[in-house]
Formats: structure tokens, C-alpha cells, sequence
């Protein structure tokens, strides 16, 4: 078995994984009471997006000594990703910290720009996949 491709494929499912509790547990939320909950498992999803995706490039890195040659719409996708990634940590880092003193409105709002930005990560990751 090629070590490298199960290496990838490893890091692939948890990632996978990792979309799913972003995006799922966002949406779940908005029509939830239980959001603390929702909260803990979307933290928890996008610091796993932000680890698995480092992952896929120290995989990279270690069987060919660089980084993916990606370019152009590619590059755009994975600078959004992170974006996303790095945001929709903070925000929901925030809610748990925080949102005991938030009104209804910013916490709707809250949940709102979390699935926005899972469904932005989402699309991102299917340019990357197929502009690489
Ligand atoms: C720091 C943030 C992230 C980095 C560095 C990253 C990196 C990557 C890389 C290198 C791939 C493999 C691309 C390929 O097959 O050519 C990938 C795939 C993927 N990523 Fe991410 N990612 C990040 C965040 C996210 C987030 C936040 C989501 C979703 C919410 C996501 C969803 C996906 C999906 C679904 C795939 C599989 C795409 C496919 O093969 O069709 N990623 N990611």
C-alpha cells in the first residue's frame, strides 16, 4: 500500500468530518435551544478544518520536500478556507466566551455568519479541488 496516498486519505476523512460539524452543526443550531452544545462541536470542527488542512501540506511537504504547486483560482480558494477557518473559530471561541450577555439579535447573527462561512469554506474546497 503507498504510504503517502493512506496518509492523505487519513487526513481527508477527518477533514471530511470536520466539514460536516461546521456546516451541519451550524444549521442545526439556528434551529436548536441546546446552542451551547451546537457551539462546542462547530469550535471544535473548524480548529479540526485548520489542523487537518496544515496536515495535508506537511504530508506534502515530508514525501516531496515542497509544498503543492497550486496557482491562480486555486490559491484564491485556499486563502478563503482559511479565512473561514480562522473566523469561524474566532466566532464561535466568542459565543462561548461571551454570548451570555448578547441579546437575540447578535446571537442570530452569530449562527448566521457561522453557516455562511462553512458554506463559503464548502464551495471554496471544490474550486480548490478542481482548479489544482
Ligand atoms: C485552514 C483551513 C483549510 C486548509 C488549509 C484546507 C486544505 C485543504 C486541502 C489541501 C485539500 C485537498 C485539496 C485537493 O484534493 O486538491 C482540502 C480538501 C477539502 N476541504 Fe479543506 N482546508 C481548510 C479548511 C476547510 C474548511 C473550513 C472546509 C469546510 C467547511 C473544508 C472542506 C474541504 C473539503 C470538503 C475537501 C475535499 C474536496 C474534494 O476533494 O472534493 N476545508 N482542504
Amino acid at each position: 500500500m503507498n504510504l503517502q496516498n493512506l496518509a492523505y486519505a487519513l487526513d481527508q476523512s477527518i477533514h471530511n468530518l470536520g466539514a460536516v460539524a461546521v456546516t451541519a452543526g451550524a444549521v442545526a443550531a439556528i434551529f436548536s435551544k441546546e446552542k451551547r452544545r451546537y457551539a462546542w462541536l462547530v469550535l471544535t470542527g473548524w480548529a479540526v478544518q485548520g489542523a487537518t488542512g496544515a496536515l495535508f501540506g506537511i504530508i506534502s511537504y515530508s514525501f516531496y520536500g515542497h509544498l503543492p504547486d497550486i496557482g491562480g483560482i486555486a490559491v484564491d480558494a485556499l486563502v478563503i478556507k482559511m479565512i473561514c477557518a480562522v473566523s469561524g473559530f474566532a466566532i464561535a471561541a466568542l459565543y462561548l466566551w461571551k454570548s451570555g450577555s448578547w441579546g437575540e439579535k447578535a446571537k442570530k447573527g452569530a449562527w448566521h455568519a457561522l453557516a455562511t462561512f462553512a458554506f463559503v469554506a464548502i464551495t471554496s474546497a471544490a474550486f480548490l479541488r478542481w482548479f489544482s
